[in-house]
């Protein structure tokens, strides 16, 4: 047989009658003793491959011996299948090909898994054998759209004038909160690279070189502890501008955004989105993500410390601390069991205690002793309960208060299915602090050292940190951070103000960001940008639960690379050549 000349899915009805070739992967193989039926895959899909031992004899025998996975190329005619063998379910199953010619071009071990999409599979052993797992269709299909988001992001990007540039991987070290990945340096030694936790000095200093609109989709670095959405390499859409507003930037990623979601997923999202304040989105989600597909917000109860007599919320709410809780629609019927369960999953995550109250037809919770009817009356007002619905409480400091509740909003919503998974809620998260405080009590930056603090609020910048504004923005995507920037601090002075309250003296300063302040003098213009994290976005777009799904070569949750073994250890010589020691410790 010469070539293929055409893709297996790509066939229908109106192809009956040709001659084609076609190629691929043996996805099934059914032997109907004198027929034998085999599911041909490639990129395009599944065609019907029929061996008939009337139409080939010697082809009909090798049929005999192919299984699944073996990589075969067949020629014949393409046959209209009869009325009761019609397969609705595939593009291509009205037809089959009946085989007259059959190369095998390579066998295959029997495979460790079945390529099929409905089967349930370890992870563990696909990670190990991910281009067997890439052949799934469902891992085809994240792929592609994968592809088609990046294609479509070029596209609009390109249409906006940005012009894609590239920046090094083997530089200097840039703080974005996690730890670095070093490459020691064999010319040097005793000295390392840093592989970029992202890009933005270089962003920053491209706009300095004029470039005015850069974009980069470009590989980041962090060696952090990993989750679902998180992992030692991620990609970045990453965008700088100059001579712009923070309300630029929302246009522009609004429009990217309802591009990409045209392009890929032919959905509309409605534009501009809403924006929450930090302070705001805490208060009444318990998160700087919140996921405003469902209500269940977080409500202000704080008066439960000053009426009834339950002691522990009035000593809180009488040292500064509050009482918040969420109500869970009802009808629900939860066992003390199941409460006594929620109790302990939300004081495992941080929350001092748990309260709960059902408002059945009477009142039932175990601080019901400790109040009035009236003031359980106000309470179910307060909080939005009706009759069924179950509101539980939490007391202490606001900050603890706020995340307990919104982790268990979360949970509960998950649990008792109120997310409406169909639909795509966006919000921007404005108005952070600049600073936050590390166990130490010393100031760290709650984005990066480079993010411009509020105009308004330079005067107090040493006077009073903790109050200080800053002009960083993060956008969230049902409930995932999918993004975040900020307009950048672009005068020298400034940012060697802001090195200095991080507790970075004037030497080291220089020592690490000496060529960005050498920039900061030379002419830097107002300047600001983002960065979206393409593989969340790619997530969400596909339905998938965690970025392993839509990242082609994962590592595992220790950091690990399964199919190849990464990280392993080295030979001696390159050791050597490194300048370095392993010590054991
Ligand atoms: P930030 O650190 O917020 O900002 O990162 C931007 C976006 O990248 C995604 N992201 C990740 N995705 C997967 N795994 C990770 N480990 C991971 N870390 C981050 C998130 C996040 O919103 N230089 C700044 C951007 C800027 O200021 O322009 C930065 O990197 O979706």
């Amino acid at each position: 047989m010469t070539k293929r000349n055409c893709f297996c899915g790509r066939l229908n009805r109106k192809d009956a009658g040709s001659k084609v070739i076609v190629a691929g992967w043996i996805k099934k193989r059914r032997d109907h003793g004198n027929l034998i039926f085999v599911d041909l895959g490639d990129r395009s899909g599944v065609v019907q491959l029929a061996f008939d031992p009337r139409v080939a004899k010697d082809t009909h025998s090798i049929a005999h011996s192919l299984r699944e996975g073996w990589v075969i190329m067949a020629g014949g005619k393409v046959l209209l299948r009869p009325a009761d063998s019609v397969n609705p379910k595939i593009s291509t199953g009205e037809i089959e090909i009946q085989v007259e010619k059959v190369d095998v071009l390579n066998s295959s071990l029997p495979l460790p898994f079945s390529t099929d999409d409905e089967v349930e599979l370890n992870e563990e052993v696909r990670l190990k054998y991910r281009y067997i797992d890439l052949r799934r269709p469902v891992m085809q299909r994240n792929m592609q759209l994968r592809y088609e988001v990046t294609k479509a992001v070029r596209e609009f990007l390109d249409r906006q004038g940005f012009i894609e540039i590239e920046t090094p991987f083997l530089t200097k070290s840039t703080p974005e909160g996690a730890r670095d990945y070093l490459v020691p340096s064999r010319l040097n030694p005793g000295e390392f690279y840093a592989l970029p936790q992202s890009p933005q000095l270089f962003k920053q200093i491209i706009m300095i070189a004029g470039f005015e609109r850069y974009f980069q989709i470009v590989k980041c670095f962090r060696d952090e502890d990993l989750r679902a959405d998180r992992q030692p390499e991620h990609t970045q859409i990453d965008i700088e501008l100059s001579f712009i507003d923070e309300q630029d930037i929302f246009k522009l990623i609004e429009g990217m955004l309802k591009h990409v979601f045209e392009k890929t997923k032919g959905i509309t999202i409605p534009t501009p989105f809403f924006s929450l304040s930090y302070e705001e989105a805490m208060e009444r989600y318990g998160s700087d993500k919140p996921d405003t597909r469902f209500d269940m917000e977080l409500k202000e109860l704080s008066f439960l410390g000053k009426e009834g007599s339950f002691s522990s919320f009035q000593e809180i709410v009488k040292n500064g601390g509050c009482v918040k809780g969420i109500t869970l629609p009802g009808p629900v019927n939860l066992s003390r069991r199941e409460l006594d369960e929620l109790k302990l999953w939300a004081t495992n995550r941080g929350a001092p205690d748990l309260a709960w109250v059902i408002f059945a037809e009477k009142v039932k919770s175990p601080l019901a002793k400790f109040y009035d009817s009236s003031t359980l009356d106000k309470m179910a007002q307060a909080s939005g309960a009706k009759k069924g619905d179950v509101l539980f409480m939490v007391a202490g400091s606001k900050d603890t208060v706020c995340k307990a509740l919104g982790q268990l909003r979360i949970f509960l919503a998950r649990k008792f299915n109120f997310i409406p998974e169909e639909k795509f809620n966006f919000v921007w998260i404005v108005d952070f602090p600049l600073f936050e405080r590390n166990e130490t009590g010393r100031l760290i930056s709650v984005h990066h050292p480079f993010t411009s603090p509020c105009e308004e609020n330079i005067p107090i910048l040493e006077t009073n940190p903790d109050e200080v504004t800053s002009r960083a923005y993060d956008i969230v995507l049902n409930g995932q951070e999918i993004g975040g920037g900020s307009i950048r601090i672009h005068k020298k002075e400034l940012q060697e103000k802001i090195f200095k309250l991080l507790g970075m003296d004037e030497v080291r300063a220089r020592e690490k960001f000496g060529f960005l302040l050498d920039a900061l003098s030379l002419g830097a213009p107002p300047h600001g940008g983002i960065a979206m994290g393409l593989d969340r976005l790619v997530m969400i777009l596909a339905g998938e639960k965690s970025i392993r799904e839509v990242i082609p070569f994962p590592k595992t949750q220790k950091a690990v690379c399964l199919m190849t073994q990464a990280p392993s250890p080295v030979e001696e010589e390159q050791l050597r050549e490194l300048h370095i020691e392993i010590r054991e410790d």
